[in-house]
Parts: C-alpha cells; sequence; structure tokens
C-alpha cells in the first residue's frame, strides 16, 4: 500500500493512524462483529480466517478492515496476529476522511478489494 502512496498522502496517514503492537494469535478482527476500523500491516503477519479455515496471509505493506467499514456490516473475516506484529490503526472517521481527501488512496483500496474477490473466484 505504502509504496503506491504519494508523500502527501504518506503524511496525512501518519497524522490519522495509531501504531500498535500486538502479540501471536491477538485477534484484530472477528469475523460476524460489527468493525470500527481499518488497519495496515507494518511488520509480522496476520492470518485471514472463514471460520477455522486461512484463506490468506497478509504482510507488511498490506491491509485489512475495509470491507465493514465501506459498508457498514459485520467483519467478513477474522484477522489473527501470526506473532509479534506492528499495526498502523486508523478510526472509522479518519478511514473515510483519507478517502475523501485523496481519490488516489480510495482507488487502491477499490483495487485490491477487486483482485481480492478475483482470487476468491479463481478468476
Ligand atoms: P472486514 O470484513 O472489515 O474484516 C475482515 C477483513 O479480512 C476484511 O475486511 C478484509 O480486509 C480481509 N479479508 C476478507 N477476506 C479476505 C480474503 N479472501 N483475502 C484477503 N483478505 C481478506
Amino acid at each position: 500500500m505504502f509504496a503506491r502512496m504519494g508523500k502527501r498522502e504518506l503524511e496525512r496517514l501518519g497524522q490519522l493512524a495509531d501504531e500498535i503492537e500486538v502479540g501471536m494469535d491477538e485477534v484484530l478482527a472477528e469475523q460476524g462483529r460489527v468493525g470500527h476500523e481499518f488497519f495496515i500491516v507494518l511488520d509480522g503477519h496476520v492470518s485471514v480466517l472463514d471460520g477455522r479455515r486461512p484463506v490468506a496471509q497478509l504482510h507488511p505493506g498490506d491491509f485489512f478492515g475495509e470491507i465493514a467499514l465501506l459498508d457498514g456490516r459485520p467483519r467478513t473475516a477474522s484477522v489473527r496476529a501470526d506473532g509479534i506484529t506492528r499495526l498502523l490503526v486508523v478510526g472509522h472517521r479518519e478511514f473515510h476522511a483519507l478517502m475523501d481527501e485523496f481519490p488516489a488512496v480510495r482507488d487502491l483500496v477499490l483495487a485490491e478489494l477487486a483482485e481480492r474477490l478475483r482470487r476468491v473466484e479463481g478468476g
């Protein structure tokens, strides 16, 4: 995500986000629950789980949690830290502010969403 963001976008992200560190097996998003945050992995990795089935592993620079913030509905999957992981957390309002201010950020979130849909559908 960072590689595709410009300097101004990155600076704004720095203002809007908080950095957190979580331990092994910590759950960052819980399938079926309301979600209020968007996350970007800085260091370490996390697993995306549909029930108990792993569907993806996300690495530094990858993001998750956008779906519940975009449609206001429950989390589509659970996301769990695979070890000590550092992340940026962006609140609901800040996520929308970032996308409103920078259409290029909205485009890259949407492009990744499309990419994930293609992968799920085997296309
Ligand atoms: P959200 O539904 O808010 O919370 C769980 C997140 O996991 C979801 O947003 C996506 O960011 C991510 N996610 C869900 N399904 C997949 C998938 N198949 N591949 C990668 N990431 C996913």
